[in-house]
């Protein structure tokens, strides 16, 4: 979409919890990445994608927003 902006050039290291419900920004406009703060909302871009994990993990998740392979990064921001 074209109001969806990078959210930064750098994966970032989450701890997820198992059964737990994360939002993790697609605009890219969020200053709180790699999830949604709202913004997209103003920004007229994208929603969230809502995501969850079945055990207890540690994630590099996306905040380019080009990953194939949503919300983890694939290595698609260099
Ligand atoms: S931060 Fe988006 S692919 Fe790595």
């Amino acid at each position: 979409m074209e109001n969806n902006v990078r959210g930064g050039d750098t994966p970032v290291k989450c701890e997820l919890e198992a059964n737990k419900n994360y939002a993790w920004c697609t605009c890219g406009h969020s200053e709180n990445q790699p999830f949604c703060n709202g913004l997209h909302k103003q920004e007229k871009a994208t929603p969230p994608m809502i995501f969850s994990v079945e055990e207890d993990k540690t994630a590099h998740l996306c905040t380019c927003k080009l990953t194939k392979n949503p919300p983890y990064c694939d290595g698609s921001h260099k």
